[in-house]
C-alpha cells in the first residue's frame, strides 16, 4: 500500500518528544494520565499486552485542537504511573489519511493487534467530496506498529441494508472461544444510532453477524465507541450517543455516554435491552472503554472532557486527560464504580475526623489539598443544605451541594475562573443508603487531581466528574450548612 505522507510518524514522533522536554511536571494531573503534548480525546486500545496495560488515546500532537488524528500511546503496571510511549499511528494511508479515529486492542499470538477507523476523504477531480469512514488493522510489539497491507478490513460492503459508510467507526474486539468478535458504531438509514456485531477467525476477513441494539429515536442520533461485556449476571453494551436530549438528571443535552443493561443469547446473537442509565454524571466524561485484567476486573476509562465545552488550560502546551481507571461491579442491579484499588497504594498522610459535628461554615485543620483523596459520610441529617467549596481562596472555588429535601447533588464550577459561557452546574439525585444498623449515610468521595474532580456517591453507585483549571493555590476545603451535620472526614494525600 502507497504512503500518503511519508515520514508523517517521525515528525509527529519528534514533534512529541520536544513537546514533552518542554512541559513542566508541575503542570500537569499526577495520577491522572494527561496528553503528552497537544489535544487529546477518547481513550483508545485500552488492553493487556504482556502482563502490561497499554492505553492509546486520540492525539493531535501538532495543537491544542483536535486535529488529523493521530493515536498516542502510554503504558502502565497498575493503572496509575503511566509511561509514554512514541505515537503508535500516524494518518498516512490512502485509506487513513483523513484520521485514525478509535479503536481498540488485543493480544494475539504474541502480537499486539490494533483495530482502528481509517476515515477516508478526498476531492476528486470533479469536486465531489469523497468520505467514509472504514476499519483497519496494524499489528505491532508494544512500541512500534505496521498496518496490515490487506486494509481496510470491514468497509461499505460489510455494512447492513441502510448502513451509513460516513458513519462507521470505533472498533472494539474481544476473544471468545475460536472467534474474535467487534462491535460498531453505525447510523441507519433514519440516522439513528446502531451497533454492529462482527466475527472473525483470522482479524482479516470479518462477517457481519447482527444489529445488537439502536437507538430507536430515543437515545440520540450516531452512537459512537461502543463495547459490549458481561458484568455479572448481565450483559453491558456501553456507548457514546451524539445529539441527546436531557431527560430529567438522567441524561443532558448534547453528547452522553450510557450503560444499556441487558441480556445476550450467545448462539443467536441475540441482546435484549432491560434498562438505560448514565455512565458519569458530571460536567466531563466521554467515550469510554474498557479492559478485563488477568484477575477478572473489568475496568473503565473515559475521556474527562466534553466535546461542546471543550475547556483547554492557558498556561500550558497539552489539553485534554482520562478519568482515573475505574473497577466495574454490578451490585443488586446496579453498576457501581469505583477507583482502581491499585491506587490505594499511593495515600499518604492520613487525617480523620470521626463524628464530627458542624452547624456553620467549617475549615477542618489538615483538611485541604488539590492532589487528595476525601472520603466525607454524612451521618446525620438535620439541614436542608450541605456543601463542600473545594480547590477554594477568596476567589475561586469549586462546590458540590446537597440538598437533602430534594434529594439532589449539584456540581458547580461557576467560580473557578472560567471566562467562557459554557455549562457550570449539573445535578443528579443521591439518596442516602442504610446500613444493616438502619443508620442513613451519604457517601461522598472526591478524588482531586490539580484540575479535575470525581465524585463517587455511596461507593460508586453514581458518579461526577469534571475539570476545571482554578490556580493552585486554591487548595482550601470549607464545609458549610443551614443547620446540623453529621459527619466522617478521612483525607489522604496521594503521592506519586
Ligand atoms: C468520539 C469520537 C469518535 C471518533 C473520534 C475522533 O469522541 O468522535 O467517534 O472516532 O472521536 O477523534
Amino acid at each position: 500500500m502507497e504512503q500518503v505522507k511519508s515520514g508523517q510518524l517521525d515528525l509527529a514522533r519528534k514533534i512529541e518528544r520536544k513537546g514533552i522536554s518542554e512541559i513542566p511536571a508541575e503542570t500537569r494531573p499526577v495520577y491522572h494520565l494527561s496528553s503528552p503534548v497537544g489535544w487529546m480525546n477518547d481513550p483508545n486500545g485500552f488492553s493487556v499486552y504482556q502482563e502490561e496495560y497499554h492505553l492509546f488515546f486520540q492525539y493531535h500532537p501538532f495543537s491544542k485542537a483536535w486535529g488529523p488524528m493521530h493515536w498516542g500511546h502510554s503504558k502502565s503496571r497498575d493503572f496509575i504511573r503511566w509511561e509514554y510511549l512514541p505515537i503508535a499511528m500516524a494518518p498516512d494511508k490512502r485509506y487513513d489519511k483523513g484520521g485514525c479515529y478509535s479503536g481498540s486492542a488485543i493480544e494475539a499470538e504474541g502480537e499486539h493487534v490494533l483495530m482502528y477507523t481509517g476515515v477516508m476523504d478526498q476531492y476528486l477531480e470533479d469536486g465531489t467530496h469523497d468520505y467514509c469512514q472504514v476499519q483497519c488493522m496494524a499489528k505491532g510489539d508494544g512500541l512500534n506498529y505496521t498496518k496490515y497491507d490487506g486494509n481496510p478490513v470491514i468497509a461499505g460492503d460489510g455494512l447492513p441494508e441502510g448502513g451509513s459508510t460516513e458513519n462507521f467507526r470505533d472498533p472494539k474486539i474481544w476473544k471468545e472461544g475460536e472467534y474474535y468478535y467487534l462491535v460498531v458504531g453505525n447510523c441507519n438509514a433514519d440516522g439513528d444510532g446502531q451497533v454492529l456485531l462482527y466475527r472473525s477467525g483470522n482479524l482479516e476477513q470479518w462477517e457481519f453477524l447482527t444489529v445488537l441494539d439502536q437507538s430507536r429515536s430515543k437515545y440520540g442520533k450516531m452512537w459512537e465507541c461502543p463495547d459490549f461485556f458481561p458484568l455479572g449476571n448481565r450483559q453491558i453494551l456501553m456507548v457514546s450517543p451524539q445529539d441527546m436530549r436531557a431527560a430529567g438528571y438522567e441524561f443532558h443535552n448534547g453528547n452522553n455516554s450510557v450503560f444499556i443493561y441487558g441480556h445476550y443469547d450467545k448462539l443467536t446473537y441475540q441482546f435484549e435491552r432491560e434498562k438505560v442509565t448514565s455512565v458519569d454524571y458530571g460536567l466531563d466524561f466521554y467515550a469510554p472503554q474498557t479492559l478485563q485484567t488477568a484477575d477478572g476486573r473489568r475496568i473503565m476509562v473515559g475521556w474527562m472532557q466534553s466535546w461542546d465545552a471543550k475547556l483547554a488550560n492557558d498556561f500550558c502546551n497539552w489539553t485534554g486527560m482520562m478519568t482515573l481507571p475505574r473497577e466495574l461491579v454490578l451490585k443488586e442491579g446496579k453498576i457501581y464504580q469505583s477507583p482502581v484499588r491499585e491506587l490505594e497504594f499511593y495515600r499518604k498522610n492520613k487525617i480523620e475526623y470521626i463524628g464530627k459535628r458542624i452547624s456553620e461554615t467549617t475549615v477542618l485543620e489538615g483538611i485541604r489539598g488539590r492532589v487528595i483523596d476525601l472520603q466525607v459520610d454524612i451521618t446525620e441529617f438535620g439541614f436542608h443544605h450541605f456543601a463542600i467549596h473545594f480547590a477554594h481562596n477568596e476567589e475561586y472555588e469549586m462546590l458540590l451541594q446537597y440538598n437533602h429535601l430534594r434529594k439532589c447533588l449539584t456540581i458547580d464550577r461557576t467560580h473557578s475562573g472560567l471566562v467562557r459561557d459554557v455549562v457550570c452546574r449539573r445535578k443528579m439525585t443521591a439518596e442516602p443508603f442504610v446500613l444493616e444498623t438502619q443508620e442513613k449515610v451519604l457517601g461522598l468521595r472526591l478524588f482531586l487531581d490539580r484540575y479535575s474532580v470525581e465524585v463517587f456517591l455511596n461507593g460508586g453507585e453514581k458518579v461526577m466528574s469534571a475539570i476545571f483549571h482554578t490556580p493552585m493555590e486554591a487548595d482550601g476545603i470549607v464545609f458549610d450548612t443551614d443547620g446540623t451535620v453529621c459527619m466522617n472526614v478521612v483525607k489522604y494525600d496521594i503521592c506519586i
